[in-house]
């Protein structure tokens, strides 16, 4: 596991905006799995700003979100294929059938799950998975638990969860789905690099515990420590509870 620790979490985010600009220009068909959420906002604008330079080009690169809330259409403003589409598919050349999202609101979300996670098999696999960390420790929406699954599923979401999303739904945590589609740990690890950005002092804790603590299907992402070629790229914040 490598660890960067960047001044802000501002160039944390440019720093892997870089990264995935640079491995776009060394293999064009790039399959990447990527976030939603707050922390990845600034990565997204700054691949937007490195696009608009001409030196981010998503022509022939290939997309699939870590994860969407049941019940929600993909045209729902709280849906995370419209934070796609705000943030990133409006803004650059990515081939609208090339950009995956689990639909939200398929007649059988546990086909919907299998469906994907086949369309992930069929692009030939990640090559890179971009995530960011919950405050509880999950990746994707893969929650803490006794168990976690490996391959895309239906997750029931935790209270904290819900609560962490409530801005887009009004500011009312009831009116978070309850369900969302996320791809298992299995399927993030199967990338053949994954990207960690975490930013803030209200991550600190979990960083630590992520990075240095006990692999447990109680701190999800602290199965990233198995990974073979892990980057994680924190800001000062973030990395507080390191000894860096
Ligand atoms: P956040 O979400 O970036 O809004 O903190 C991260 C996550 O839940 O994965």
């Amino acid at each position: 596991m490598m660890i960067r620790v960047l001044p802000s979490a501002r160039r944390a985010a440019e720093a892997v905006a870089r990264l995935l600009a640079e491995c776009l220009a060394a293999e064009p068909h790039l399959v990447l799995a990527l976030p939603t959420g707050r922390t990845p906002v600034d990565m997204y604008s700054a691949l937007v700003r490195l696009h608009r330079r001409g030196r981010a080009d998503f022509s022939r690169a290939t997309t699939f979100n870590l994860d969407e809330f049941v019940g929600l259409a993909a045209e729902t403003r709280a849906s995370y294929r419209a934070f796609m589409r705000r943030h990133l598919l409006d803004h650059v050349n990515l081939a609208a059938g090339r950009a995956h999202v689990p639909r939200g609101d398929a007649q059988s979300p546990a086909r919907e799950a299998a469906r994907y996670e086949r369309a992930i098999a069929d692009s030939g696999g990640l090559d890179i998975a971009v995530l960011g960390i919950g405050a509880n420790g999950h990746i994707g929406f893969n929650e803490p638990g006794p168990t976690l699954s490996a391959r895309t599923h239906v997750v029931r979401l935790t209270l904290g969860s819900r609560r962490a999303n409530r801005a887009a739904f009004g500011g009312r945590t009831a009116n978070v789905p309850t369900h969302a589609i996320s791809m298992g740990v299995g399927t993030i690890l199967s990338a053949d690099m994954v990207v960690l950005l975490a930013t803030g002092r209200a991550k600190a804790r979990i960083v630590q515990k992520a990075l240095t603590g006990p692999i447990t299907t109680r701190v999800p992402a602290s199965l990233l420590q198995t990974h073979p070629r892990c980057l994680v790229v924190l800001d000062r914040a973030a990395a507080g509870g390191l000894r860096t």
